[in-house]
């Protein structure tokens, strides 16, 4: 286990928590380098029996979340689940082994039966996360539930004064806040030894082929069916940006569109589907041939059998399913590339960059401080203290354990929401739904932008 740190009086004893503060280049090159207590380290409190959780969606978000009980039995027991594709429906019942009466076909039937679970977790696509997060706060369910919240400011709203009224838990999938990488840069900031913080740069490369999978061919490519892409990806960003600026947002200006991926940008010879004998097909950077045959990468949202030659499965999908298609031949509307400018109190600026055109994931945040700086791409930290001119550089496997998927994030916020659900408070989150309702109005206000083409007072 290691060691827990308090970061508050650690920082007093060297004289360097107040903001502004002299740079102390020992007390910078401590903090860059010292282990991050971890949420799973963490004592939690001895229960009687695991809590019980019941899952609305068992595809890869909900599998992630019910892995977390795998790992830790005695924490959480997953007892019902709702999802309406057959094979995801079999292989979610046999593997946590859910009784046939707890297994539904839609998140309606959960709500057709008397509670019978501590927690609901929800990871139905973006345009169902509203409808069963309200007949779940009606029934007493505390949930966690996967971002973006709702669809609209209206629904987010709802929710979140539903909850309040009930006095339920709910957290926000806003798992880069547990993600030790950003952590780390949290720290930092809030020692101070940065001096005032002035400007932050945030750039999300989303990765030309993780773009056509997700936003073009997949689950997010449209907003009436998932949200704008502010919503659907970014609102981690946006997230990010709020918590580590740690100031409401007053403005924001946007631009972006759909540039690329449309039908005027068809080569000559393309056919619906890549498996249609397309001319391009063998120059195409987004063959799905290519992708998802002979490369077998982006393979999470197919369905493929767990043994024997997953070949013959996945050409079949590639005929039949969304990803077979030309990605210039799809009902995609979201857009490939948006940057938002934004101020926040305190004039604090902030830029913020989506694009899809990149070869590389990851993203890529610069601070700056009136007494230091920090640049990072979610592995590597490099803070530069302006007054020694010395340079410290850090790497996230340094002071983290990485045991799930965001970086750690994943199962650090499993971990938190089912301690604050067990001890009835929601302190213990850095993602409640009333702390996420931010970055969702900043996104929904700089979707305004974009589309109305003017500055937006964010509680204009
Ligand atoms: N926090 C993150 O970093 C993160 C990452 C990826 C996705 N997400 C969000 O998680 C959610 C799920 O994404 P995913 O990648 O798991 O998608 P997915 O398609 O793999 O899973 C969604 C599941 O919901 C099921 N479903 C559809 N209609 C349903 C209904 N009426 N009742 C019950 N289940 C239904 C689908 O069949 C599917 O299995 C989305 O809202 C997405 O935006 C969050």
């Amino acid at each position: 286990m290691k060691p827990s740190w308090n970061r508050r009086e650690w920082l007093k004893s060297v004289g360097a928590f107040a903001a502004g503060t002299a740079l102390a280049s020992p007390a910078l090159k401590r903090i860059m380098k010292e282990p991050l207590d971890d949420p799973l380290d963490r004592p939690f409190p001895s229960l009687d029996r695991p809590l019980t959780a019941i899952i609305a969606g068992a595809g890869n978000r909900g599998n992630t979340y019910a892995g977390y009980s795998l790992k830790f039995p005695l924490d959480l027991k997953i007892v019902g689940f709702a999802e309406p594709i057959p094979f995801r429906r079999n292989r979610f019942a046999q593997k946590y082994g859910i009784d046939l009466r707890n297994q539904f076909t839609t998140w309606e039937e959960i709500f057709k039966v008397p509670k019978f679970a501590d927690v609901i977790i929800i990871t139905t696509p973006d345009h169902l996360h509203y409808g069963p997060a309200m007949e779940a706060l009606k029934m007493g369910y505390d949930i966690l539930l996967e971002k973006p919240i709702a669809q609209t400011w209206q629904q987010c709203t709802d929710i979140m004064n539903l909850a309040s009224k009930k006095k339920s838990i709910v957290a926000i999938c806003h798992v880069l806040r547990y993600a030790p990488f950003f952590r780390k840069i949290k720290e930092v900031i809030d020692s101070g030894l940065l001096g005032r913080l002035v400007s932050v740069q945030l750039m999300e490369p989303v990765e030309h082929i993780h773009m056509s999978h997700s936003f073009v061919r997949g689950n997010w490519r449209n907003t009436a069916e998932s949200n704008p892409m502010l919503l659907a990806k970014s609102c981690h960003d946006l997230d990010l940006l709020y918590w580590l600026i740690g100031k409401p947002c007053r403005r924001v200006s946007s631009f972006g569109s759909l540039t690329w991926f449309t039908k005027e940008h068809a080569p000559t010879g393309s056919t619906a589907r890549c498996t249609d004998g397309c001319a391009a097909e063998k120059e195409c950077p987004y063959s799905a041939l290519k992708i998802y045959y002979q490369r077998r990468t982006w393979l999470h949202h197919f369905d493929l059998p767990a043994e024997g030659d997953q070949g013959p499965t996945i050409l079949h999908l590639l005929q039949t399913g969304p990803y077979g298609r030309c990605v210039y031949h799809c009902d995609n509307d979201v857009v490939d590339h948006q940057v938002v400018m934004l101020e926040f109190d305190e004039a604090i600026t902030a830029a913020f960059s989506m694009e899809a055109f990149t070869s590389y994931g990851g993203r890529r945040i610069r601070i700056m401080g009136s007494m230091g700086d920090i640049v990072g791409d979610e592995n590597d930290l490099i803070a530069t203290n302006f007054k020694t001119d010395e340079v410290i550089r850090s790497n996230v496997k340094e002071y983290a354990s990485l045991v799930s998927g965001h970086g750690g994030g994943d199962y650090g916020l499993v971990r938190d929401f089912l301690r604050a659900v067990s001890e009835r408070e929601p302190k213990q989150l850095l993602t409640t739904v009333q702390e996420a309702m931010e970055s969702h109005l900043i996104g929904f206000r700089a979707e305004e932008s974009r589309i109305e083409g003017r500055i937006v007072g964010v509680r204009a």
